[in-house]
């Protein structure tokens, strides 16, 4: 897979890069991360990226064309020029995500699509907008992380780039982890243990020092559906329930 990010702030990205999963995943060859600076892009001896929007009111709007460019330089288009068409057809086989907060909401099961492309395109606004064209040209889906103001799509692009990275067949120590993750199945994961088994006086449960897998295993699954009925009861209110669900349910105390 290769991970593109067109940014202003490319130093903000690298350091991430660096470090856990996704470093382990780029040395193990499973990711490569380009990283592109706006800036390079522009043409004016001022490097502009920005500019006042038309209409005028507060704040500037990102200019379409140097992104229009980094964009160009990864997939082998001229969107500057050239027929629609043309465009298009080279453009399939590239994603290209716009991260701002006017985005479909991301989610895990966006995460497992986009592990399954062969090329990510992250374009990262900053200042109020980026100039509307840019999404129409490059058929641009717009992608925000949830329902809170950054001031850029950079933590945004890296939550994008961590979540999915981690999902590549070979990216974690344990596979198997990953499938009982939280929202893989919809549902909060459970609570969590580990040595030692008294902490300030609290015990760890009974039933998960006991060595019966079954007891666990629905200790766990109750666990996971109470969390989730009284944090998240939306997630569960959009899900049928089994039998055995409903059952550890009504049995709480
Ligand atoms: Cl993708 N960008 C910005 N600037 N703010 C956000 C976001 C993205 N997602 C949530 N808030």
């Amino acid at each position: 897979m290769r991970i593109s990010v067109a940014t202003i702030f490319p130093q903000m990205v690298q350091g991430f890069l660096s470090e856990g999963i996704v470093a382990r995943a780029i040395a193990a060859g499973l990711v490569d991360v380009k990283l592109l600076n706006q800036r390079d892009f522009t043409t004016d001896s001022y490097r502009s990226v920005d500019d006042y929007p038309y209409g005028g009111g507060p704040g500037m709007v990102m200019k379409a064309e140097p992104i229009l460019r980094a964009a160009g330089s990864l997939t082998g288009v001229d969107y500057l020029g050239g027929t629609e068409a043309h465009k298009v057809a080279v453009t399939q086989g590239h994603r290209i995500i716009i991260l701002s907060p006017q985005g479909r909401q991301f989610s895990q099961v966006m995460a497992r699509e986009l592990s399954r492309s062969d090329s990510l395109v992250l374009i990262c606004g900053r200042y109020k907008a980026i100039d509307e064209r840019v999404k129409e040209i490059l058929g641009a889906e717009e992608v925000s992380i949830g329902d809170y103001v950054l001031s850029g799509g950079e933590l945004a692009a890296m939550v994008v780039i961590e979540s999915t990275v981690r999902l590549l067949p070979g990216a974690m120590e344990d596979e198997d982890s990953a499938a009982g993750d939280s929202f893989e199945e919809g549902l909060l994961d459970s609570a969590y243990y580990t040595r030692p088994e008294v902490v300030a006086g609290r015990r760890v449960p009974e039933i998960l020092i006991s060595g019966n897998h079954e007891a666990i295993r629905k200790w766990r699954r109750k666990s996971s559906l109470e969390r989730t009925l009284d944090r998240r009861p939306e997630l569960i209110g959009e899900r049928a329930l089994s039998k055995e669900d409903r059952e550890l349910l009504n049995d709480r105390d």
